[in-house]
């Protein structure tokens, strides 16, 4: 496998053509963003630690029975992938309220959500990633209901394998999202699993683990991420 020329540079990862076209390579930087790409900071080690948690949550999931885009880690900061068309919806779920849901609905952090909740955001940062629902995603032709349904289907489990995981480390998965494509007609899971893109609280004294730590300005963000992988059984090098 060789890599080749860039295709796309994103806030945290670049992504690059290979002499197979069905194969793409990510590479995860160091570069870690917030608020839709206003703040921007190099963080030391960052896209090594998000690869190699990326890769060990992507495998788990794939035994699981769901379907990844995953193929390998090729180096620290790189892994093969099937080259998906995207869909841009985000989806999200959330197990317990935190973040844009508090801000949104006033409901008080923390707060357990009995049954989880499932959202949809347009992938679009320019217009800071508004929440949409099924309705406007099959009218503008951002997904088709049948894409929509496999696609909800697909993050509830995801939350069922990712919850007992986290929890016997210790954890509490908060919320997180999720990216579908597309691979030859099937809906496969994308983009990335890491702290970046979900929140993780220590079970027992409720501490932010993940990328909140950057939103938030209280430090510690990459020792926090390695934390979360270590009790999960995440060997980074
Ligand atoms: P952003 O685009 O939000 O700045 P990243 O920096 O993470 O995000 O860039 C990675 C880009 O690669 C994202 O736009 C994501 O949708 C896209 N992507 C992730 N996985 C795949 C894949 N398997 N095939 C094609 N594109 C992908
Ligand atoms: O994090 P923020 O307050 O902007 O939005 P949210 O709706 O509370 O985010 C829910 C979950 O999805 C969090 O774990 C975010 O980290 C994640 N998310 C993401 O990774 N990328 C986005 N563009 C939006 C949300």
């Amino acid at each position: 496998m060789e890599k080749r020329q860039e295709l796309y540079a994103g806030k945290a990862k670049s992504v690059h053509a290979t002499d197979d076209p069905d194969l793409l390579v990510l590479t995860f930087r160091d570069d870690t963003s917030a608020f839709d790409g206003e703040r921007m900071e190099s963080l030391a080690r960052k896209g090594m630690v998000n690869n190699t948690f990326n890769a060990f949550i992507m495998e788990k999931l794939q035994a699981a029975g769901i379907p990844t885009h995953f193929e390998k880690r090729l180096s620290g900061t790189e892994s093969l992938v099937k080259k998906l068309e995207m869909i841009p919806v985000e989806c999200v779920v959330r197990n317990i309220a935190a973040g844009g849901l508090v801000k949104r609905l006033g409901v008080e952090e923390g707060k357990t959500l009995s049954p989880p909740t499932f959202e949809l955001f347009l992938k679009d940062d320019a217009k800071h990633d508004p929440m949409i629902n099924e309705s406007l995603a099959e009218t503008f032709g951002w997904a088709t209901p049948e894409q929509l349904d496999e696609m909800k289907a697909l993050t509830f489990r995801v939350n069922e394998v990712l919850k007992a995981l986290f929890e016997a480390g210790g954890l509490l998965l908060v919320d997180y999202k999720l990216e579908f494509g597309l691979f030859k007609g099937q809906i496969v899971l994308g983009d990335e699993f890491s702290p970046d893109g979900c929140r993780l609280w220590d079970a027992k004294t409720r501490e932010k683990l993940d990328k909140d730590r950057f939103r938030q300005g209280l430090g510690g963000v990459i020792e926090a991420y390695e934390e979360v992988g270590r009790r999960i059984g995440v060997h980074f090098d």
